[in-house]
């Protein structure tokens, strides 16, 4: 393993101002979400639309630093025949790769899932990299319901499945992105969801130091510590940021480069509001830059803009433009909301 080339790799994703552009929904996903904009779901709609992200470049040589891509995607060639990933590595950022293959029944456990796609990876793997990819992502789904669930087995079948993932990876010179997703759905309070994420922290970091993983060439993306859609009571901003920087700097060793948050289903300018606290009054005492990963707080606007019209695609992109200057600025702590418009 060359860990000072996975280490430089790490680093370049959490360079200041930067952060990543999740685009890697599966075919069933990016299928909601086009329903939702009234777009036909085929292989050249969702090239058409990631082509358009793609080639925003104010958007991708200024904010963006690694996208991550699914398994079509990576090896799709833009309209005029540049494979997609040529066109990512053109613009200075990073092709990434989802390599899980989903969230699937926990056997014995009802209402859990274990994330599956360890068979056969080692070989993915050296196929993504041949193909361009320099980061992966794998993501376990951690759902909150009542006080049974999550359960300790969940959480360490999950976390050990996360290590043996991240050993691969980095032992293919590809930088894992760790992802234990605490849900926020349901109707649990900010606390609940402060105790699941920090035992999920642990019982992940327990893992990677059993499975010799190396810190230096790994990154994080967590949920942020957040109450439930559904509860009645929600944090302010300021709570969020206190807690969520409280319980990463109790379980997130220092030697990390960078923690890159997912979205999670916040609002668009909330995920953003939230992320620019975090950096603006914790930056001194956090040891690891703090930056994003959105998927759908990043294009959801774009999405709308686009609705899958030609003449539509200037104003995407400008909107895709947008939100990725918003969130390099919260990347920064130098977001306000007078720069929304
Ligand atoms: P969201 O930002 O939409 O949560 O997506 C990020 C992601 O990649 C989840 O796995």
């Amino acid at each position: 393993m060359d860990l000072d080339a996975l280490n430089k790799i790490a680093e370049a994703i959490v360079a200041p101002g930067k952060g990543i552009l999740a685009a890697d929904e599966s075919s069933g996903t990016i299928k909601k979400r086009f329903d939702a904009i009234n777009v036909e779901s085929t292989a050249d709609s969702r090239r058409d639309y990631r082509e358009m992200m793609f080639r925003t470049e104010e958007a991708m040589k200024n904010h963006i630093s690694g996208v991550i891509l699914y398994d079509e995607t990576i090896r799709q060639k833009a309209k005029d025949g540049t494979p997609l990933v040529k066109v990512i590595q053109d613009t200075g950022a990073l092709p990434g790769i989802k390599v899980d293959t989903g969230a699937k029944a926990l056997a014995g456990a009802e209402g859990e899932t274990i994330t599956e796609g360890l068979d056969g990876l080692r070989e993915r793997l050296a196929e993504y990299y041949k193909l361009g990819a320099r980061f992966a992502k794998w993501r376990a789904v951690i759902d909150i319901k009542g006080d049974e669930i999550p359960s300790g087995y969940s959480i360490s079948t999950n976390t050990h499945a996360l290590a043996r993932y991240a050993a691969l990876c980095q032992e293919a010179g590809i930088v894992p992105i760790v992802e234990p997703e605490v849900m926020m759905d349901g109707d649990h309070d900010i606390d609940r969801c402060y105790d699941v994420t920090e035992f999920a922290l642990k019982s992940l970091f327990d893992e990677l130091y059993a499975q010799d993983v190396a810190l230096e060439g790994v990154i994080l993306k967590p949920n942020m510590v957040i109450a439930g859609k559904k509860c009645a009571t929600q944090a302010s901003v300021d709570e969020i940021a206190e807690k969520t920087v409280r319980c990463f700097r109790a379980a997130v060793p220092a030697a990390l480069p960078g923690i890159v948050f997912l979205s999670g289903g916040q609002s668009s300018e909330q995920a953003t509001e939230n992320l620019n606290a975090m950096n603006a009054q914790y930056k001194d005492v956090m040891p690891w830059a703090l930056s994003f990963s959105y998927g759908r707080a990043l294009q959801a606007a774009p999405q709308q803009a686009w609705a899958g019209k030609v003449e539509n695609v200037p104003a995407a992109q400008a909107a895709f433009a947008h939100r990725a200057k918003m969130n390099s600025l919260a990347q920064l702590g130098e977001w306000s909301r007078a720069l929304e418009g």
